[in-house]
């Protein structure tokens, strides 16, 4: 029988940090917050090769004297963490005392320390060098204050590992995202990023979140983000007997932070940042309340950019729940997920943002990750074909393909040539070769009150005239935005109007929409259907909603009945009927290659202006185009 051991301690580290250091971009995590955590004003990576050869973190931090030097690179050595109370309530972006170790442990680690209070003499130094768990040596070293971390030969004793590892513009792009992203979540420290050829990112300190956006990705994303901001009270909680929870209303849910606006269409939600007390975190929950956020105001398939920065109590969220603290459980779920919901939508509702046309041709661009910068690869060449078919390919299969007008002004530089740009700085795909043009003025909102109809063009879409410049809207998309919320308030009140028809209408149905037929009974009779079995596979419609033509009517209820299978992949009943909604606008709504009197096209627009959301339609789509004052005038030379 074998006996049982404690594994040697060189054995535990390696099997740590399997778990800790899964890539280059793992230890660039680690050090950066361990450089945070000791306070760190500045903070200078290097790296080369994507980080497999060398990276090299140095911090102006509160540095460490010989022994804890020693100690930090021991399993289990922390500062952070004093007793098991404070596990409870972890204020600080590492507790475990497991970074180091399993870093050094897996490859070359050299450490240079000396403690230090900023403005006051560094104090002595210290140099360690461990090879793969090995200490090699210890020296007295004469050292600025602060900490510098060199890891080279990354994975040295793990030749699985590092046959896993991908090119270096990937590993090389991991690293820059996160650093890009970590920069954004502290705006008041200096992040530096290089590579032997070149400097990836220069953030000298700013006063806030929104300036160190625009300082790293942009102010023309700035412009296509609205930015929200809420302090919300914790809602009361019963304790086990019933008494109220005696933390409640010390300390809210603070969030703030930038969500793209509908018209910005990512292929995955790789462009959605979530930060919970500074601290990048993966989290399905929140992943999900976004989600919610944007629901029919994007099409399906589609996702959002937010960046989304959440304060709570220490105690109110565990982050000790995954190897890589990436993952946390929130102590009350519902109310965090609903928060950041609500928010989240009420601010795209407030903005109500209306596509211009250099937006539709930023929204064709950022097909690539809107807060993360492809990977590129140093040297610049190298990294060229890599990085612009990664966006070619991201590109194409956009599902929308937002229309783009030949009326631009500014000729567009390639992806590839932003790229090749001296002094690239970690920017947006959609950035590319747009930062010529200054984003046009955001329109006013409240101007499609006052647009005046011109005509139509191909009799599908209204070219209308508004004080701020010129107006393309889709007739049909229009009319849907229009009737889905007209829809969804009738449903409230459980007052949808519904059409009898002369003769009942038999429908036959396929074995699963005649399933879906039972389930949806209720929902269907408040959507306006009177309809019932007739026979195993066919139904008979006596009413319909109002507004569907006679003979769209049993390709609405087909169409209907597929949302039970949907259903079944989830869908709350809330969607279902959003759904519902959805479909019937769209087969009451005026079609495209109609031709509409001066009359109606007044009409439209004029309830178009008064609907919550009018820039899309139930399914995501742009409803409006606008061409402003300002790039009418650009396009004309009169303004440069
Ligand atoms: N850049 C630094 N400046 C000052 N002290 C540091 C620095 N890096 C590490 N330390 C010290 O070394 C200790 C060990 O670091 P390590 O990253 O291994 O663990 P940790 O940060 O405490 O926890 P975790 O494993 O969750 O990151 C830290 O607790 C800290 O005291
Ligand atoms: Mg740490």
């Amino acid at each position: 029988m074998p006996s049982v051991r404690i594994l040697p301690d060189q054995i535990a580290n390696k099997i740590a940090a399997g778990e800790v250091v899964e890539r280059p971009a793992s230890v660039v995590k680690e050090l950066m917050e361990n450089a945070l955590d000791a306070g760190a004003r500045r903070i200078r990576l290097e790296v080369a090769d994507g980080g497999r050869s060398r990276i090299r973190c140095t911090d102006d931090g509160c540095g460490m004297l010989r022994d804890d030097a020693l100690l930090a690179l021991e399993r289990h050595a922390t500062s952070k963490l004093r007793d098991l109370e404070a596990l409870s309530a972890i204020a600080t972006l590492g507790f475990r005392g497991e970074a180091l170790p399993a870093i050094a442990s897996v490859s070359h680690l050299e450490l240079e320390t000396a403690p230090g209070q900023p403005g006051a003499a560094a104090g002595p130094g210290t140099r360690v060098r461990v090879h793969a768990g090995k200490l090699l040596d210890v020296a007295e070293a004469g050292l600025p204050a602060g900490t510098s971390i060199t890891v080279s030969n990354l994975f040295v004793n793990i030749p699985a590992r590092k046959k896993f590892l991908k090119s270096e513009a990937t590993e090389l792009g991991h690293i820059v995202t996160l650093v890009t992203h970590y920069a954004l979540a502290y705006p008041e420290v200096h992040f530096h990023l290089e590579t032997p050829h070149r400097v990836l990112l220069a953030a000298p300190p700013v006063a806030g979140h929104a300036e160190r956006l625009q300082q790293v990705l942009g102010e023309e994303l700035l412009g296509q983000c609205v930015t929200f901001q809420d302090m919300a009270e914790w809602a009361p909680e019963p304790g086990p007997e019933g008494a109220l929870d005696a933390e409640v209303g010390e300390t809210g849910l603070g969030l703030f932070g930038f969500a793209s606006r509908p018209e910005v269409h990512k292929l995955n939600r790789n462009s959605t940042f979530i930060f919970i007390n500074r601290r990048l975190v993966r989290d399905r929950l929140l992943q999900h309340a976004i989600s919610s956020a944007y629901y029919n105001l994007l099409p399906n398939g589609v996702f959002p950019a937010v960046l989304l920065f959440l304060d709570l109590p220490y105690g109110e969220v565990d982050v000790n729940v995954h190897p890589s603290k990436t993952e946390v459980r929130f102590r009350r779920q519902a109310f965090v997920h609903d928060t950041v919901r609500d928010t989240v939508r009420e601010a795209l509702s407030a903005a109500r943002p209306m596509p211009s046309f250099p937006q539709e041709r930023r929204a064709r661009a950022t097909a690539s990750p809107l807060w993360t910068r492809p990977p590129s690869a140093d040297p610049p060449s190298a990294g060229l074909p890599a990085a612009a078919t990664e966006f070619h390919l991201r590109e194409a299969p956009l599902p929308p393909q937002p229309q783009r007008l030949p009326l631009a002004a500014a000729p567009e530089r390639t992806p590839a040539a932003a790229f090749a740009a001296p002094g690239f700085v970690p920017e947006t795909g959609q950035g590319c070769g747009l930062r010529e043009v200054p984003p046009a003025a955001d329109p006013d909102a409240d101007e499609l009150a006052l647009l005046r109809p011109l005509g139509q063009i191909r009799d599908s879409f209204i070219v209308a005239a508004g004080p701020g410049g010129l107006w393309l809207v889709d007739q049909h998309v229009a009319h849907e935005r229009v009737l889905f919320e007209q829809f969804q308030a009738q449903r409230l009140r459980h007052a949808v109007e519904s059409q009898r028809l002369l003769m009942p209408l038999v429908v036959e149905l396929d074995p699963g929409r005649a399933a879906a037929f039972g389930e949806l009974a209720t929902e269907l009779a408040a959507a306006g259907f009177e309809a019932e079995p007739f026979g195993r596979s066919t139904c008979a419609i006596h009413a319909a909603p109002a507004g569907i033509a006679a003979e769209q009517i049993e390709r609405l209820l087909q169409e209907i009945l597929q949302v039970a299978v949907l259903q079944e992949r989830g869908l709350t009943l809330e969607a279902v009927r959003t759904r519902i909604a959805a479909t019937i606008a769209c087969h009451a709504a005026i079609k495209i290659n109609m031709r509409l009197e001066p009359a109606k096209m007044e009409w439209l627009l004029a309830r178009l202006a008064e609907t919550q959301y009018p820039m899309t339609c139930p399914h995501g789509r742009p409803v409006l185009l606008r061409y402003s004052i300002e790039e009418i005038q650009r396009a004309f030379k009169r303004i440069h």
